[in-house]
């Protein structure tokens, strides 16, 4: 359905233009859209803002202090729409699927020609690709956008991945631009590529999140039952790391974690914990996507398993009852050489799930014909986003160098870091085996980056055992062209 244009629109205050005062509006007044709210509001936008629930709405804008001077309350979706001067950007930050297709519904007789809907959720590209397929011809601009960052991040400053057409974008820039996290001054927000190139970046900043908490959490099992640390022993070891190569938002916060202690029972808070993890879906969709583009990611696909495997608690106690006790080798307190091995493999294991993160929107980037900018998203990801770290200010001047960098792991700065890290990966992959302790990521990293430095791998075994079952063919080392192999004549 066509958009109406301002006159055929149905509410009064839309002939009168004047007394709509919001630069944008929000709907969805949840965790995230409330604080992105109040962020706008306090980047002196004056925002309208709509909710579902109304007592919600009433609720955010009576909380809201002093920025309320630049809140717009309003009760309904014709309202919001009346309160915004147009062209309207309307920020939608509702609960992804269902609930963006019908607010979308909601807005399109409201809305008027160019006015911006915005998808600010945590949107499968997908969807979003979708979604701007129906929108097409409407009248109406729609853009996919990534916000990382968490609570926090949306009230203070999230990382901001933008997908749509870039002139739609540069109409929201000025805003979007001011509430955005700053690194060095610089906003971490950005114009991707069209259509779901940001929910597409987005999704696997989520996928390289996983693969980098898995790893630190395989890490922190070591300490805790290779050596029999308490959670309050491991935290400084977090510590001192985040002080080095592996500084980062995640390192930070996982030894302020391991701090804390439980009011309830005294004990260290993540002792009180289940070990049951919950996943939204972003994870499982970037291996699903490099999957099916036939990109390796196995560190961000054995991430997404072992979430998958914690929640399955009940079949572990059962296997814990079948098989025991792993053959732990037990030393009293981990000396400094393993240590520093630890510090290493778990950087080790960040570059090779990086790299993978990486290969796969480089993939998609030329499947969907985005041209993704590979320095740009390193550089929006330096702040404001959950995996922000010292590694990405070394990741973004490494693309910027080499910008057609066919994968991580071949850029000259990341293969000296392999070569000093990848024997401590060695190390401790050898020894949690030995001692019966799970590091799927980081065995998958291992896995991955041997795989990856062999110039003759073992496929030609895989090209033979095809050929002999299914007449499949295989190339010579020695002639080119297409050949059968000898099967079943001797
Ligand atoms: P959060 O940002 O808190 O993590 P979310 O689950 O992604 O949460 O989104 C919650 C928001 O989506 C809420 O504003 C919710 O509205 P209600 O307060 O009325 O529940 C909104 N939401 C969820 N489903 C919706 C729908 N079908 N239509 C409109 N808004 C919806």
């Amino acid at each position: 359905m066509k958009v109406k244009t301002c006159k055929t629109t149905k509410t009064a205050r839309r002939e009168t233009p004047d007394m709509s005062k919001a630069e944008i509006g929000l709907i969805g007044l949840g965790v995230m859209g409330s604080n992105l709210a109040l962020n706008i509001a306090e980047k002196g936008h004056a925002v309208a803002v709509y909710n579902r629930t109304s007592a919600k709405t009433g609720a955010f804008f009576e909380n809201a202090g002093e920025l309320r001077q630049n809140l717009v309350p309003c009760a309904s979706l014709a309202e919001l729409v009346s309160q915004i001067k147009p062209p309207r950007p309307i920020i939608l930050m509702v609960q992804a699927g269902k609930a963006v297709d019908e607010q979308i519904d909601g807005l399109r007789d409201l809305l008027s020609q160019d006015d911006i809907i915005i998808d600010a959720g945590n949107a499968n590209f997908r969807d979003t690709m979708r979604r701007f397929a129906k929108l097409e011809g409407s009248g109406l601009t729609f853009i996919g956008m990534g916000v990382s960052g968490g609570e926090e991040g949306a009230r203070h400053g999230p990382s901001i991945m933008v997908g749509g057409k870039q002139e739609a974008y540069r109409r929201v820039e000025s805003i979007l631009t001011d509430i955005a996290a700053k690194y060095e001054g610089e906003p971490c927000c950005a114009w991707l590529g069209e259509g779901g190139a940001g929910h597409f970046v987005k999704t696997i900043h989520n996928g390289i999140e996983y693969a980098d908490m898995q790893m630190i959490a395989e890490i922190y099992g070591i300490l805790r039952d290779s050596f029999g640390l308490e959670a309050g022993d491991i935290a400084p070891v977090f510590e001192k790391w985040n002080e080095g190569r592996l500084n980062s938002y995640l390192i930070e916060i996982t030894a302020a974690v391991l701090k804390a202690g439980d009011p309830k029972s005294g004990k260290p808070m993540v002792d009180m914990i289940l070990d049951r993890a919950g996943q939204k879906g972003t994870g499982r969709w970037s291996a699903i996507e490099a999957l099916m583009m036939g990109v390796p990611a196995t560190a961000i696909e054995e991430a997404v398993a072992a979430r998958s495997l914690s929640a399955e608690k009940d079949q572990r106690l059962a296997g814990a009852a079948a098989y025991g006790k792993a053959p732990r080798a037990k030393a009293s307190s981990p000396e400094a050489d393993f240590l520093h091995d630890l510090e290493l493999a778990l950087f080790a294991g960040k570059i090779a799930a990086y790299a993978q993160g990486f290969a796969v929107m480089a993939e998609a980037s030329s499947e969907f014909k985005w041209q993704l900018p590979m320095a740009t998203i390193a550089r929006i990801w330096r702040a404001g986003c959950i995996i922000r770290s010292q590694f990405l200010s070394t990741l973004a001047a490494s693309f910027e160098a080499d910008a057609e960098a066919e994968n991580l792991l071949l850029i000259d700065e990341f293969v000296q870091m392999m070569k000093e890290a990848h024997p401590s990966l060695r190390r401790i992959v050898a020894h949690a085996a030995l001692a019966g302790l799970p590091v799927p990521a980081l065995s998958a990293a291992l896995g991955y980056f041997d795989s990856f430095r062999q110039a003759r791998g073992t496929a030609n075994l895989i090209q033979a055992q095809r050929d002999f079952f299914g007449a499949h063919g295989f190339e010579r080392i020695d002639e080119p062209g297409e050949h059968h192999g000898p099967w079943g004549q001797g």
